[in-house]
């Protein structure tokens, strides 16, 4: 299994070589560590020299972009020549907390998708509330680089038009809770190929630990879940979504 978006610099309840224990225990092989604020930056580039099975993404998420400067896409790009730095993300579009910047969060997304282009770097992309605004960005602006939608949160006709664009849905934690109803139809809905998993930790941890605080190792609660709902083996959700994310991060 591959945790494609986990915020391991974030974990707080356990310590990072308890947390790299655990995902190797419960079959997780590789972490890929995204960027949120730009201090992350550098936690991500530490991160990924100091444990041989985590990748790292860099980007500014889209909560905050008030703290952006031009002089980040000059940083990213001589980080980004790391060979584990296989991803931008995770960047995108949040209306959810506060709207007071909408047009700076999309000012900020398009620099970051046209950066991504020119580093012929993937794009993991966060959605929250935005979905229009964020499909019409990346459809008009975003030339050659594979889109994951990262903690996909849309309907299910949504999810299909983002197929058809080409676009990976990445699925955590969320498909597992008894009311997401609209998330477990997407989880089987989608063809497995375009599938990837994440926990998004510390965040959206799975049933049986909502509540607590998230980890790696508890991708293998989304893969149960997936496996049940789709009504195939674990090992087969498994073995393709691991060939999904090697093939898109190009690990
Ligand atoms: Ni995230």
């Amino acid at each position: 299994m591959i945790d494609t978006h986990s915020h391991i610099n974030m974990i707080e309840e356990i310590s990072l070589d308890e947390v790299i224990n655990n995902a190797i225990e419960s079959g997780v092989d590789k972490i890929i560590v995204p960027s949120a604020y730009p201090k992350d930056i550098d936690d991500v580039m530490t991160l990924i020299d100091k444990y041989d099975n985590i990748y790292g993404m860099l980007g500014v998420h889209p909560t905050e972009v008030k703290d952006w400067t031009d002089g980040l896409i000059d940083k990213i790009k001589e980080y980004s020549k790391h060979p584990k730095i296989v991803a931008i993300g995770e960047i995108g579009l949040d209306y959810y907390w506060d709207k007071s910047f909408n047009d700076l969060q999309k000012e900020v997304f398009i620099k970051q998708v046209k950066l991504a282009n020119e580093l012929n770097l993937p794009i993991s992309v966060h959605d929250r509330e935005a979905h229009k605004d964020t499909f019409d960005i990346l459809k008009k602006y975003n030339k050659g680089s594979k889109i994951v939608m990262h903690c996909f949160s849309g309907s299910i006709e949504f999810a299909r038009e983002c197929i058809k664009e080409g676009w990976y849905l990445a699925l955590g934690g969320v498909v597992t809770f008894k009311n997401a109803i609209k998330m477990k139809e997407v989880a089987t809905d989608i063809p497995l190929g375009k599938l990837l998993l994440e926990t998004d930790a510390p965040y959206l941890t799975p049933v049986p630990y909502r509540g607590k605080e998230n980890q790696p190792a508890y991708t293998k609660f989304v893969v149960e879940e997936i496996a049940k709902l789709r009504g195939i083996s674990v090992d087969e959700v498994d073995k393709i979504t691991t060939k999904n994310a090697n093939e898109v991060f190009g690990i």
